[in-house]
């Protein structure tokens, strides 16, 4: 969270920098700010809230300057207000930041001890004021950045520039994502490939610890003990384009809408359309020889990787535990060494992800990662990468990126599946047909919106919303009780159906809609008799389900939206899409900020 990014050129930096904002202002948009050096001299236009904000104190108030840097935060210490937004800086130094600097008390105090000011509530202000420091002992920028980053803890890319030395930016790298841009006689400095696609075609990540000296023309890279090192300058595809919104009101509304597309591409890598095999990434062990594996992931990844536990279970026989990142990494569960750890991962940045595959592989576990940034920090510390095919999902929510991960998960369990002779050539086929032939069946769902939203206008009215499923489809419940949370600001839980009775069924009444996730499955008569016992107490039924199950459910429903046919197997990847379709429809009767709701950050970076 919080994005940041650095110029050093021959042209007018404040207009990239501004591009490259937008680009990173799905990692935070609580304020946003700009400096660079005019005349030698740090000049710095900040404001809170979002990057037209700034934007608009720039139209009044230009800033010139060919070296700069740029900063969009999530605010973690201090108010989103003018005053903590980025750059901070004193008359030496101007410094961006992304993360935590978890011991900045102790730097603080040991700064406002020999009578330094600070003006900001941030952990980031130190940093500034620790260079300053540094830089009145005579120290050169280089020394001072050096030393001010052996002192500081917790997690960071930091970018600086320093008055009186024009063309010249440093960046950090500790724990939270930073890549070089390299164009003509210029470079760059961006939290991640997509805000540096418009800028330059070659990137190079940092390493950990890894920190960098850039002028227009070069770039030093050093590793944590000070040692010059080379990092690979990597080509990025041409994803300048594709950011726009291409004529839909929000990038979810158009991310909804690659649901059938991102599906086909990712099948299509991993399944050849001729002879129907699967071509996965060599793997650097024996799938027909796991013990077992463990599932971790944040969010709406980790409901990807609930279905994927009920799949892996059912059709590959393979015991699987699974939990939230940000517990897993802490509970210590017993490991037995050379199983396979399942990241699941969008951004492949998020922290509590990042830090668990780290403490999986310590415990000898093969790491195998599906993720949508392939080149992200997660990528490039795993055994495996199997590439999700959704393209930027710019939207905070998650939409795309889910039914990818999922499709995934599918090809990876059919391919573990046979590896162990847990299925059957004959079901490996049916299944992989009933996988290619999802695409045409997503893209069926869009003639069913005007269903969705008459559900929607029923929804909008509540303040809490029940959504209940059973089996493969509970994760599909929880997705779509947390995509309502996250855009419509509504309070939603989902609950397994037959866990209704055992509690939730107390709040049922005619003010609490509820959302049921019903494909007739072999679980359907199970969860028709939940329906029914909450119709019985009022409860007003707004289903998902199929024809078969639209009739036994005729009568019962309040609204329902009937999905095409499809064998139980890809349900959960089908009824994910009309899910996230109801919240978006409920998030624009409430009149929300659809793709920027209050307090979310798309990359979670920080703890
Ligand atoms: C929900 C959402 C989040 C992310 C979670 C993990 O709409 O977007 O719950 O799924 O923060 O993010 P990644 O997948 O980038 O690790």
């Amino acid at each position: 969270m919080c994005g940041i990014c650095g110029v050093v050129g021959h042209k007018n930096a404040t207009p990239l920098i501004v591009e490259a904002l937008r680009r990173l202002e799905y990692r935070g948009y609580d304020s946003a700010g700009i400096a660079s050096l005019v005349d030698g001299r740090i000049a710095r236009r900040r404001a809170a809230g979002k990057l037209d904000n700034l934007q608009a104190v720039l139209d009044v108030q230009p800033l010139k300057g060919i070296t700069g840097i740029g900063h969009t935060r999530w605010a973690t210490h201090g108010l989103p207000n003018e005053i903590n937004a980025h750059p901070h800086a004193t008359d030496r130094v101007a410094i961006v930041h992304n993360g935590i600097i978890e011991n900045y008390e102790e730097l603080k105090a040991e700064m406002v001890a020999i009578g330094r000011h600070f003006t900001s509530e941030t952990d980031t202000e130190c940093v500034a004021q620790l260079v300053d420091f540094y830089l009145d002992q005579g120290m050169t920028p280089r020394e001072a950045a050096s030393k001010t980053l052996g002192r500081l803890q917790g997690a960071y890319a930091l970018a600086m520039i320093f008055t009186g030395h024009e063309g010249l930016l440093i960046g950090a790298r500790h724990g939270a994502p930073l890549a070089v841009g390299f164009g003509e006689g210029e470079m760059f400095l961006g939290s991640d490939s997509l805000a540096l696609a418009p800028l330059a075609r070659r990137i190079a990540y940092l390493d950990d610890g890894d920190w960098c000296v850039l002028q227009p023309d070069n770039v030093e890279f050093y590793d944590a003990s000070g040692q010059r090192v080379q990092r690979a300058v990597q080509t990025i595809a041409l994803i300048a384009g594709t950011v726009g919104k291409d004529g839909y009101r929000h990038y979810m509304e158009k991310e909804l809408h690659e649901h059938p597309v991102v599906i086909g591409q990712t099948l299509q890598r991993m399944i050849d359309p001729v002879t129907r095999a699967i071509a996965l990434p060599e793997f650097p062990f024996d799938m027909a020889a796991l013990p077992r594996a463990i599932i971790t992931a944040c969010g709406s990844a980790f409901y990807a990787g609930l279905v994927a536990r009920y799949w892996l279970e059912a059709e590959a026989r393979l015991p699987v535990d699974i939990d939230v990142a940000s517990e897993l990494r802490y509970r210590n569960p017993p490991l037995t060494p050379s199983g396979m750890a399942l990241m699941i991962s969008q951004s492949g940045e998020t922290a509590d992800t990042l830090a668990a595959l780290r403490s999986l592989r310590e415990r000898e576990q093969h790491i195998v990662s599906i993720l949508n940034v392939e080149g992200s920090t997660m990528g490039r510390e795993s055994d495996v990468v199997l590439g999700m095919v959704a393209g930027p999902e710019i939207s905070v929510a998650s939409t795309k990126a889910f039914t990818a991960q999922l499709s995934v998960l599918a090809v990876l369990t059919i391919a573990i599946a046979r590896a162990r002779g847990a299925m059957s050539a004959k079901r490996e086929a049916d299944l992989l047909a009933h996988l290619l032939d999802l695409p045409s069946r997503a893209a069926e769902i869009f003639s069913r919106v005007s269903d969705i939203q008459a559900m929607a206008a029923s929804v909008a009215e509540a303040r809490d919303v029940l959504y209940l499923g059973r089996g493969i489809c509970f994760p599909v419940a929880q997705e779509g009780a947390l995509k309502l949370k996250e855009i419509s600001y509504i309070h939603a839980e989902a609950y397994a159906a037959g866990e209704m009775k055992h509690g939730p069924i107390s709040l049922i009444d005619k003010d609490v809609p509820i959302v049921v996730i019903a494909p007739s499955t072999i679980l359907f008569d199970k969860t028709l008799s939940n329906i029914q016992e909450a119709k019985a107490r009022g409860g007003r039924i707004m289903a998902f389900t199929d024809q078969k199950g639209a009739e036994r459910l005729s009568g019962l429903a309040e609204h329902m939206v009937i999905l095409p046919d499809v064998d139980p197997f890809v349900a959960p990847i089908l009824y994910t899409i009309p899910v996230q379709i109801l919240a978006y429809e409920v998030a624009l009767r409430r009149g929300t900020d659809v793709d920027q709701p209050r307090n979310l950050a798309k990359s979670v970076t920080v703890e």
